[in-house]
């Protein structure tokens, strides 16, 4: 049963840190939204987040921008009047700091897809915490493991390889080296968001301690055109040269917000084939989550590396680079982690594998997802409210659609704050159904979310006069509004 939330105690709010506070925020009187710093203050009077702001306050001190992840810290939500941290995660559960439980629907960025403290997962960690975590030879474990995962990833037909390591980020850059060394070329061309590492950086619009020179060898490309690649490809310093000679590699997340038009994802094959570059899938996001083979599983494309990570250990840190044979031999050279194929990892990546063979997850996450989509649709249609939830059910985005970007930043922040005011965690960027999400938490999401329509369609063109926080502001490393909302 979900907690009621606090009633407002300013008793709890240690004096300094609420002068931190304050000194921190003096900049959102100012903001180009036109919320007022009244309603700022007004928030920070009710105490409903009072502990909350006492501990953003504390993380401040000590953690540069008060957290580890841009999609974790308190300016992408509604700061003064969302929780900034928890306590504990259980199912598809939070507990902040402010004492309330929460229904989640950000799933820790898509990291976790089975529910939080999985027990199954915990009990295989725990089991292997008793063996220890990390030792001076690999665990014998690590083989095990890679040989379940590639007999659920079909693409590698029965002849594939596996790389551990701890996180999408060492995934993604093990790949672009490998695809080097493959090739012998350097040039990449990516598709979506990768990791924050400098290799991926180079054309970002905000890019601070990244050199230019890494813009030499890597390019972004926009999803779903054809026409652009070919004209990047075909051109060159001199008509001898085209870039698609010195072209690695093709980097793509195989899906973004919109599915990949019909032939598209074939045709990164084809000129992959004809340049002879390597398709390198970033699953990070779509692997067990799509389908238990990936997205190369369900769009049923082959590529030549493929990476995971998220909810491949449930919450736990290990990802991993998988490809042919052929290619992966060459990733036995400096791709070196000492903690890659910690038994931490492995133990949590093995229990999840079993259990989404042993139980429909996987039809689990689209059923909830389609449910809560619908039901999303159909009130936001009965209440009038320029607001859609769109995207994969697996990964669904919620957005507002008309008026201007300032409009619709503040909306969405008065319905963050409004569904969290109920009990329920939104993230502005895209959500994720869980195989722990019920229908009782799809219901009260629902009804958390009609309520907020209905503060919003009152306030009308005044929604700053609604909001008791400050408004919630974009991610600084934009991939365009088709990103999933991942750790950027
Ligand atoms: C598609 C994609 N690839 C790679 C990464 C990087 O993964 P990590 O944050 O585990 O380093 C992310 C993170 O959000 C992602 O969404």
């Amino acid at each position: 049963m979900l907690l009621g939330l606090l009633p407002g105690d300013d008793s709890v709010f240690p004096p300094d840190a609420l002068g931190a506070y304050r000194g921190a925020t003096s900049a959102a009187c100012s903001d180009s939204t036109g919320a007022r710093s009244l309603a700022l203050e007004a928030s920070l009077m009710t105490g409903r987040h009072a502990a909350s702001l006492a501990h953003l306050a504390r993380a401040r001190r000590v953690t540069p921008a008060g957290a580890q992840t841009m999609s974790k810290a308190a300016p992408r939500f509604v700061e003064g009047a969302f929780p900034t941290a928890v306590t504990r995660a259980q199912g598809c559960h939070v507990w902040t700091v402010d004492g309330t439980e929460m229904i989640d629907w950000g799933m820790a960025c898509a990291a976790v897809a089975l529910g939080y403290a999985h027990p199954v997962v915990n009990d295989a960690i725990r089991r292997q915490l008793a063996r220890g975590t990390t030792a001076s030879l690999p665990y014998a474990l690590e083989a095990e493991v890679s040989e379940a995962l590639l007999a659920v990833l079909p693409w590698t037909a029965g002849d594939g390889m596996v790389r551990w390591v701890s996180t999408g980020s060492e995934a993604t850059e093990a790949a672009v080296r490998v695809a080097r060394i493959v090739t012998g070329r350097d040039l990449v061309l990516s598709i979506g968001y990768h990791s924050w590492f400098a290799t991926w950086m180079a054309q970002k619009p905000v890019r601070p301690g990244v050199p230019d020179v890494f813009g030499m060898v890597l390019w972004d490309l926009p999803y779903n055109d054809l026409a652009t690649l070919d004209d990047v490809l075909s051109r060159g310093p001199t008509k001898q040269e085209p870039h698609g000679h010195r072209l690695a590699a093709i980097i793509i997340e195989p899906t973004l917000l919109d599915p990949p038009a019909p032939g598209y994802l074939e045709g990164l094959r084809e000129r992959c084939d004809r340049l002879g570059a390597l398709l390198i899938f970033d699953e990070i996001v779509t692997g067990f989550r799509w389908h238990l083979g990936g997205a190369a599983a369900y769009f049923g494309i082959r590529p030549d590396l493929a990476c995971y990570g998220k909810a491949l250990g449930n919450g736990v840190p290990v990802a991993c680079l998988v490809g042919r044979r052929e290619v992966m031999q060459e990733a036995g050279v400096l791709i070196s982690g000492t903690m890659g194929g910690n038994g931490v990892g492995l133990a949590a990546a093995q229990a999840v594998l079993e259990l989404y063979q042993r139980d429909p997850v996987i039809r689990m996450l689209w059923l909830t997802g389609e449910k809560f989509q619908a039901g999303f649709n159909e009130r936001a249609k009965v209440s009038g409210v320029p607001v859609e939830i769109v995207g994969y059910p697996v990964h669904p985005v919620i957005r507002f659609t008309e008026h201007d970007e300032t409009w619709r930043r503040l909306a969405m922040s008065v319905f963050l704050q409004e569904t969290a005011a109920r009990g329920v965690l939104f993230h502005p960027a895209g959500n994720n159904s869980s195989f722990a999400h019920t229908q009782e938490d799809i219901d009260r999401s629902l009804d958390a979310c009609e309520a907020a329509f209905r503060v919003i369609q009152a306030a009308g063109d005044d929604l700053a006069s609604v909001l008791k926080g400050k408004p919630m502001e974009p991610s600084l490393i934009r991939v365009a509004d088709q990103g999933h909302g991942g750790a950027r």
